[in-house]
């Protein structure tokens, strides 16, 4: 039996608990939500260096027709590397150019999504000698098919400096593994540098992918931790996230390879887009710095104040004044209200290095001294020891098997109620009881989650990881979003989280639950004003870890008699046939919660719980 008292409010979880951790893993970011078509749009893939890595650039024609190769000639500082292509075939002559033309084309990552009827904006540098022909066209993978296309035509003078073009491109027909292409029939030497295309309609405008955002909304996220994890950290501090690296304009931006997920990152998602998307999620940034510490290096806090200053210099850039050094650049980048930057995190999982505490105090006080009300979250575990620094929140991270996940729904039972509170910013079920995102996993999730619920005085913030993959590159397993070029579907993992977005915020309630112990069920019960419809809103939320069904009275104290509004009163349940049962991209919808409205509700319901099961039972007063 489970007793609810509706009247007995235990406190206000806090607004934060739940939100979101994106990391730039499996394309999560470059190839993911952010909607750039190409990549490797600047041919400075492997670094400043020439030869340089232009991968997965191609020549469109052979080598009796065309010669690629890169030089240092950029017009951008940051990045100087340039394509240099030599047309040796012509029009007309003893080397004609094969119909269609020779160039280059990207394919983007693993196939661009062009469809019908949208616009695309194709935006790149362009140098020549003389007047240059080229062919712009969005093609399907092989070529064959074009699906839209426009010239540019210009005279030698126009390029004979690097000349910026831009073209608005309609597609006529759809294709989901298209390339973009750049193509000739003119004999000569033709330089490309900072190719870009996207979609014109993005998230908000902000240049995101739509679709992705979309599901990251659909969560009701209230904050967004960023840009990793691991990512953050690099293996190697050279190749470490470097904020001031990924602001201004996109051409400028050097871009990086990121050697932890191992592939290259033009940076176009970049600080600025970050602070963007939460903002535009209406969630608050977390932003993860860089403390001096990649995986095999780190700074010694004797000589680690350039980190300092480069940290309090992102805090400005973020929140400053638009007259201010750093808050003068977000201005010109259009942004000249500050951000709400609340909470900064110093570094990933590091704190058993050498130089961890060493270093956050040096963090800690510097951003203290010029930013009191900034939030710090330390990398040392607090909920099993007191920390020996200060700090405002400590990050706990876990991956475990489900078993074990569903019991830590306790985890925080018993932590210190005094000292910091925990950021729960990486959970999930690995290994072979998730596979790439199975029920069993999301329901061993959910029982986490109703412990950190109930133990929401403790621990105030929790987000999933990793967010997002891209099934063309899975680095990490599992995941809470799969996508390719055109599709996506959520997880058990990201289906159990939308049972919990109403939480934040909302009252915690106090339940007692009768049942053996160790128990197969864990429960929790909350209450919210809906502020639309002026409803009062009473969710109880039950996980079935059991194989067997359970027949559970609920009795719920404090009710004013017939106050359950039944018409809007539901059940929702996410279960399926078998626990290792998955989504994909066939079946997206094989396990995701399913609604119906309840029948009877009252102060005592006799309910039905299936085996392996995460059911919510909303009622509305
Ligand atoms: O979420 C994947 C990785 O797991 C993160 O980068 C890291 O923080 C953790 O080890």
């Amino acid at each position: 039996q489970l007793f609810v008292n509706a009247s007995q409010e235990l406190w206000r979880i806090p607004e934060t608990l739940f939100g979101i951790f994106f990391e730039e893993i499996n394309h999560a970011g470059a190839g993911g939500i952010w909607a750039e078509l190409v990549s490797n749009r600047g041919f400075e893939a492997g670094g400043p260096n020439t030869p340089s890595n232009i991968d997965p650039w191609s020549p469109v024609g052979n080598l009796s027709y065309i010669i690629v190769s890169t030089d240092r000639t950029s017009c951008f500082d940051r990045n100087k590397v340039a394509l240099r292509m030599e047309v040796l075939c012509d029009s007309k002559g003893s080397n004609i150019c094969p119909s269609g033309g020779v160039g280059i084309y990207n394919p983007g990552y693993w196939g661009m999504n062009i469809e019908q009827g949208k616009t695309y904006k194709v935006v790149l540098y362009v140098r020549s000698l003389d007047s240059v022909d080229i062919v712009v066209s969005f093609a399907s993978s092989d070529g064959s098919r074009t699906l839209a296309t426009d010239h540019i035509r210009l005279t030698a003078s126009d390029v004979l400096n690097w000349k910026k073009v831009e073209i608005l491109m309609v597609a006529q027909s759809t294709d989901h593994n298209a390339r973009l292409q750049l193509t000739t029939t003119k004999k000569g030497i033709i330089w490309f540098d900072q190719v870009s295309a996207m979609p014109l309609d993005t998230y908000k405008g902000h240049g995101f992918r739509k679709e992705l955002v979309d599901m990251l909304a659909r969560l009701k996220p209230q904050f967004i931790r960023f840009p990793g994890g691991c990512f953050v950290e690099g293996e190697w501090l050279r190749n470490a996230f470097r904020w001031k690296e990924t602001i201004g304009p996109w051409e400028e931006r050097p871009g990086h390879f990121g050697d932890v997920w191992m592939y290259w990152t033009d940076d176009g998602l970049g600080y600025l887009e970050f602070l963007q998307l939460a903002e535009d999620l209406g969630a608050l940034p977390i932003w993860v710095f860089n403390n001096g510490i990649s995986h095999n290096d780190q700074v010694d806090t004797s000589t680690v104040f350039p980190f300092v200053q480069d940290v309090l210099d992102s805090i400005e850039f973020a929140r400053g004044d638009p007259n201010s050094t750093w808050g003068s650049v977000r201005a010109a980048m259009g942004h000249p209200e500050p951000f709400d930057l609340r909470y900064v995190a110093a570094g990933n999982e590091d704190c058993w290095k050498k130089n961890y505490r060493g270093n956050y105090i040096e963090f800690y006080n510097a951003i203290k001294n010029a930013y009191p009300d900034i939030n710090i979250i330390s990398n040392c575990d607090g909920s099993s020891r007191k920390l020996d620094h200060p700090a405002d929140l400590y990050d706990f991270h876990i991956y475990t098997s489900a078993n074990n996940m569903f019991s830590m729904g306790h985890q925080f039972d018993h932590t210190s109620r005094a000292g910091p509170k925990a950021f729960v910013s990486e959970y999930a079920v690995t290994g072979k009881d998730a596979g790439t995102g199975s029920l069993l996993a999301g329901l061993a999730e959910a029982g986490f989650l109703i412990g950190i619920e109930r133990n929401s005085d403790v621990v105030h913030m929790a987000s999933y990881a990793p967010l997002f993959v891209n099934t063309n590159d899975r680095r990490w397993n599992p995941d809470a979003i799969v996508f390719n070029s055109w599709q996506q579907y959520g997880t058990p993992s990201y289906w159990m989280q939308t049972f919990f977005r109403e939480s934040s915020g909302a009252t915690l309630l106090n339940t007692t639950l009768q049942a053996s112990s160790p128990s197969s069920l864990i429960t929790s019960a909350i209450t919210w004003d809906d502020p639309v419809g002026n409803n009062n809103y009473l969710r109880i939320k039950i996980v079935n870890f059991g194989s067997s069904i359970v027949n559970l009275k609920i009795s719920i104290d404090g009710l004013e008699p017939n106050s359950i509004v039944l018409s809007g009163s539901t059940k929702v349940v996410l279960t399926s046939n078998n626990l290792m049962d998955e989504n994909s991209f066939g079946a997206p919808n094989k396990v995701v919660p399913i609604t119906s409205q309840l029948q009877t509700a009252g102060k005592d319901m006799d309910v039905v719980l299936s085996p392996r099961s995460f059911t919510s039972f909303d009622l509305i007063r």
